[in-house]
Formats: structure tokens, C-alpha cells, sequence
């Protein structure tokens, strides 16, 4: 993970310094090396990727072909050993460009190969394109839920348009061989009936994603029934299945491309194979949100789709769930989430759930 980041955010202030006039989105060069400036101002080029760390401070300098890019601290070597220049930020300008710029690519939250962005998953440019090995996320469900600062009361149609544009994002984000793991309602009957599982199937597919199956989470929540519609009676009774799902898609093609280290065993493979799962839901009280899911949700998706040291992202974090599941199983993990409480409770339990102590080898 440490070396996935493929791109640089110029920020917006250096933009009229940096990019000029130029017309984006265009090509040029990085170090000598083809590269790209999207249309957002970030500078894409396979010279960043597996490179810089994220929370790495760079120097980025234009010059005739494009840009130069090295990390701070190799700056300084460079500029003692070829001249003896007090100010290197002046000597770089004269040698190689008019402009140099330090920028600094912070999470909220690094430790071992565990990463959190309190970002808007809408906007972050914390995550490289194509970078992503397996997504594990829960997204608000449009059921007005009373989450910090997200409405969770939008009408359907905006709630649509909301998961359009992060199932694009999330896309962009993923290896061809990247897949998703999409915990959502089967259907819900609050402000109205919909077919929310549905509904969001079609619109990734629409998006390009491809469906390969259907897992139904049986929460085996039994609580007491009171909404019937029409009690014994024909007229309008209302149906209710008590159950959730894991819509499975993925980007390209189902089979991985690289080899890894699969950590599955037998039994747990027969049994999550077969697309019906039983385990009980997590108590909102106890971890202290809204809508969190168990553990066991990201765990056997994780388990059952990544190899060890895969990337897993969370674009909708909430308490952090998704990379405790990361953390256990030895998977590098980036989770974005909004609220900042909701980041805090996530380092909060990471550190709970040993973050310090656990060394992820192979990471
Ligand atoms: C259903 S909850 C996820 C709960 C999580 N699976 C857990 O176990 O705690 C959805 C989360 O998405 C966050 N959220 C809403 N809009 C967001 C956005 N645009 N970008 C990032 N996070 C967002 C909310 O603050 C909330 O914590």
C-alpha cells in the first residue's frame, strides 16, 4: 500500500504557477516519462506509482518538457553533492525550472499498512486509479438514518444519483481484477416501497462494473413484527424479508491476474460459497454508530475474495469495521470516511484491536 499512490494533487493555489494555461486534461512528462494532468489538476504517471509513500512531502518543478519530481530529502543530497547551494530551493529553480513546489499527501490516520481519510469519497484524491484489489463497503442506505453529518433522509432519485457517482469513483479506483463487495438493503419500505438492491445492481452495471452473484445476509434479527398492512386480510399486507445483501461485482474479469496467497480454509470455503449467510448484525450501542456491520461481513468477503496483502478499501468507513477485518487478516487497508468522530471511533477501535502490536508481515 505504501507504494500504490500513482498520482499528485497540484493544489489549486499553485495551479496558475504550475499548470498555466494549458488545456486540461493533457499529456506530458514526469522525470523524462509520459504522464498525464487530469482534468482535476492531478498528475498521473507510472514514475509515481510504487513510489512515494502517501504522507511523503515531494518537490515538483515545471519545466520545458513537463515536470521533475523527487522527494524532499533527496533534494538535499542533490543539491550538496553536485553544487554548494545554501538556498536549494533557488538552486533547483536556476537548474532544472521557474517553479518549485513542496506538497504533502496526509491521511488521518497511518499505521502499519492501515490508512484512513476523513474525505468525501465524492472528491478524495487520496487513492490512485486502478489501485484497488477488493472494495468492502456499506454506503448510507437512504432510510434516514440520524448519521453526524450526512442526511440519510434524501428523496430515492437523488440517493440514486449519490450512488452513481461513488460507484464511478470506486470504479476508477479498482484494478481490472478488482472486485466489490456492496452490503445494502434488500428493499425497504420506508418513504415508500423500493427495490434498492435492485435498483443499484442496474446502476453499476450501467457504469461498467460486471455482476457476479448475490449473497443474502440472514441477520436471523428477530424482532417483533408489528407492521402487517392489512391484518389477515388480502387488501394491502405488507411482505418483509428480513435480510440484507452482499451485491458481488466486479471491474473486468473475475480471475485475478497476479498470484498470491489465498488464506481460506476448507470448511469456510464450502460453507461462504453457498450465498446464504447466517450471522447476527452488530449493535449500534456497543460500537457507538449508527449502522455499523460485525466484523464477520468484511472478514469473510475479504477472506473468500483477496489474497493476503491484497489492497481493500472502504470509501464509507463509519467505525472502521472494514480494516479491522484488514488488520486481522493481513490485507492492507484504506478506508474514507466523512464525520471525523466517526474516524476517531475508527482509530479508537483500531487501536483496541491492537494496531500497535500486530506486525503485518509481507506489508
Ligand atoms: C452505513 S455507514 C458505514 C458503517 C460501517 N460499515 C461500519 O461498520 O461502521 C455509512 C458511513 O458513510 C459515511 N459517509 C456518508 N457520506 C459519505 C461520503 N460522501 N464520503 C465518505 N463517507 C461518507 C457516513 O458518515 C457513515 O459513517
Amino acid at each position: 500500500m505504501e507504494c500504490s499512490l500513482g498520482f499528485v494533487q497540484i493544489p489549486s493555489t499553485d495551479r496558475s504557477e504550475l499548470i498555466r494555461a494549458t488545456q486540461l486534461p493533457c499529456t506530458t512528462q514526469v522525470n523524462g516519462v509520459e504522464a498525464r494532468l487530469d482534468k482535476y489538476g492531478r498528475l498521473w504517471s507510472p514514475v509515481l506509482k510504487n513510489k512515494f509513500a502517501i504522507g511523503t512531502t515531494i518537490e515538483l518543478i515545471r519545466n520545458d518538457s513537463g515536470y521533475e519530481i523527487f522527494p524532499a530529502e533527496t533534494n538535499a543530497s542533490l543539491v550538496s553533492t553536485v553544487a554548494e547551494q545554501k538556498d536549494k530551493a533557488a538552486f533547483v529553480k536556476s537548474k532544472l525550472g521557474e517553479s518549485l513546489k513542496t506538497i504533502t499527501l496526509e491521511p488521518y490516520f497511518h499505521a502499519n499498512s492501515i490508512y484512513i481519510f476523513n474525505d468525501n469519497i465524492l472528491k478524495t484524491e487520496a487513492i490512485a486509479e486502478d489501485s484497488i484489489d477488493l472494495i468492502v463497503t456499506s454506503p448510507p442506505y437512504g432510510v434516514d438514518i440520524k448519521y453526524e453529518n450526512y442526511d440519510d433522509s434524501v428523496p430515492y432519485n437523488r440517493y440514486l444519483g449519490f450512488t452513481r457517482e461513488w460507484l464511478e469513483r470506486c470504479y476508477s479506483f479498482s484494478k481490472d481484477d478488482g472486485r466489490l463487495c456492496l452490503n445494502v438493503p434488500l428493499d425497504k419500505n420506508k418513504g415508500g416501497q423500493q427495490s434498492v438492491g435492485a435498483d443499484i445492481t442496474c446502476i453499476a452495471k450501467e457504469i461498467g462494473w460486471k455482476y457476479h452473484s448475490t449473497i443474502i445476509w440472514n441477520e436471523q434479527n428477530i424482532s417483533r413484527r408489528t407492521a402487517w398492512g392489512s391484518w389477515l386480510s388480502a387488501s394491502a399486507p405488507f411482505v418483509i424479508a428480513p435480510v440484507e445483501v452482499i451485491i458481488v461485482l466486479y471491474k473486468k474479469m473475475w480471475k485475478k491476474t497476479h498470484k498470491g496467497k489465498s488464506d481460506i480454509i476448507r470448511k469456510d470455503f464450502i460453507e461462504w460459497t453457498n450465498g446464504v449467510w447466517n450471522f447476527s448484525g452488530e449493535s449500534k450501542n456497543r460500537v457507538g454508530h449508527p449502522a455499523p456491520f460485525p466484523v464477520e461481513l468484511p472478514r469473510r468477503c475479504i477472506k473468500l475474495f483477496s489474497y493476503v496483502s491484497d489492497t481493500i478499501l472502504d470509501p464509507f468507513l463509519g467505525s472502521g469495521t472494514t480494516l479491522l477485518a484488514c488488520l486481522e487478516t493481513k490485507r492492507a487497508g484504506v478506508g474514507i470516511e466523512i464525520n471525523k468522530n466517526y474516524c476517531d471511533l475508527a482509530v479508537k477501535r483500531l487501536k483496541e484491536y491492537g494496531i500497535f502490536q500486530k506486525k503485518l508481515e509481507g506489508l
